[in-house]
């Protein structure tokens, strides 16, 4: 063979079958060959295991997929280019024209975009409630066939927290699905209930460090099925690359998130204190309207703390610019930790009414809580809080 046809075809190098690299390898390859036509027509027919284009399925995401459903206890998962994707692939491959979609006012505002600009668009309609009115869920479903219950617990930034019991009973009562964007708490939590897709994004805690987007889709293994072919026509795959990060980050995923729960249970404790400070947003907290029902439903209350400034939102500009620590900054889950003025919160799309059912005021605040010195933060916190 000549220079150009050797380089383009290196040796293969495969390990024996008793002898496996410990931590997997990132297969950044787009395709996998195989040795027979037969032998490819038979994985086309689901008749043997295998790789063909990655935009399906790749090893190293299949890796991700497997622990990440593991984790949340389910039997399947499919992992996406970013939480949003987990979200978009899930509604866009469920829904179709006329179906209605049951969300709440308190959901992450870029689903609730989603299911007005981009399923909306499809003749998908929606409805959103305050996620504690269940009598108002129960009349809604009552009188509407609802294809999906969307929802999250807690939710940001004001950590309401989800009845998940009562939410997924009266759904299947009522014919609907849940889906559950379980980013807050996380794919350690949650898992008994009877939630029928969680969604999560994969860019905060699991990832961990700020440096990769992905998000996932955990279900049981026909409704993942179900998504699947839609999975691969939207085309939000994850990359293995970004795949195997948010592996190395699931390692340590339990450590994290539960360091960063109690430097923000502490951090909450403190900001009661404070003269500054109207209302403070952790689960964590006994004052929470929420607590009873997080601490029923959840271990760990996170890395977020919300909270609202007497002096509104220039106090809480101010707030976010004396900070020296925290950095103004969008996601959370991370290892350093981040600060969100009222400016930047969001919730644009929500009227007046909306946003104080949301339970949002002109001061909220939110911060994510990383793994610095829980000491340090409080005395930058401190400073801040005088300084606006
Ligand atoms: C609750 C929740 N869901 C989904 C997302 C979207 O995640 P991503 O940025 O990975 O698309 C976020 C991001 O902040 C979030 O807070």
């Amino acid at each position: 063979m000549k220079p150009p046809t050797q380089i383009n075809h290196p040796p293969v190098v495969d390990l024996p079958a008793d002898n496996r690299a410990l931590v997997a390898p990132i297969y950044q390859s787009v395709k996998f060959e195989f040795d027979t036509v037969e032998g490819a027509l038979g994985y086309f027919r689901g008749e043997r295991p295998g790789f063909f284009y990655s935009r399906g399925s790749n090893p190293t995401t299949r890796q991700l997929e497997l622990s990440l459903a593991q984790l949340q206890r389910r039997d399947d998962a499919i992992v996406c280019a970013s939480g949003v994707g987990a979200m978009s692939t899930t509604l866009l491959s469920l829904a179709k024209q006329g179906d209605h979609v049951l969300s709440f006012i308190e959901t992450y505002p870029p689903t609730r975009q989603l299911l007005r600009r981009m399923l909306g668009k499809f003749g998908v309609r929606h409805s959103l409630l305050s996620l504690s009115d269940l009598a108002g869920v129960e009349r809604l479903l009552r009188e509407q066939p609802t294809l999906a219950v969307v929802f999250e617990s807690p939710t940001n930034p004001t950590q309401r927290i989800a009845d998940i019991r009562a939410l997924t009973q009266l759904a299947r009562a009522h014919g609907a699905l849940t889906v559950m964007d379980n980013t807050f708490a996380g794919p350690h939590q949650h898992g008994e209930f009877d939630v029928d897709l969680f969604t999560h994004s994969l860019t905060k805690s699991v990832g961990g460090h700020g440096d990769v987007l992905g998000g996932a889709v955990i279900g049981r293994r026909e409704l993942i099925e179900r998504l699947h072919p839609d999975f691969t026509l939207i085309g939000g795959t994850l990359d293995p690359h970004a795949a195997f990060l948010i592996q190395r980050g699931l390692k340590t995923y339990l450590l994290r998130y539960r360091a960063q729960s109690a430097s923000a249970q502490r951090i909450a404790e403190w900001l009661m204190s404070s003269s500054a400070v109207a209302r403070v947003h952790y689960p964590g907290l006994p004052e929470h309207p929420g607590h009873a029902l997080a601490t029923k439903q959840m271990q760990d209350f996170g890395a977020v703390v919300s909270f609202d400034l007497n002096g509104g939102a220039e106090a809480g500009r101010r707030f976010a610019e004396a900070l020296k620590l925290f950095a103004t900054a969008a996601s959370l889950g991370a290892t350093e930790s981040l600060v969100l003025p009222p400016q930047m919160l969001g919730h644009q799309d929500l009227t007046p009414e909306q946003r104080v059912a949301a339970g949002l005021a002109s001061g909220t605040v939110r911060l994510s809580i990383g793994l610095e010195d829980v000491d340090d933060l409080i005395a930058d916190l401190q400073q801040a809080l005088s300084a606006c």
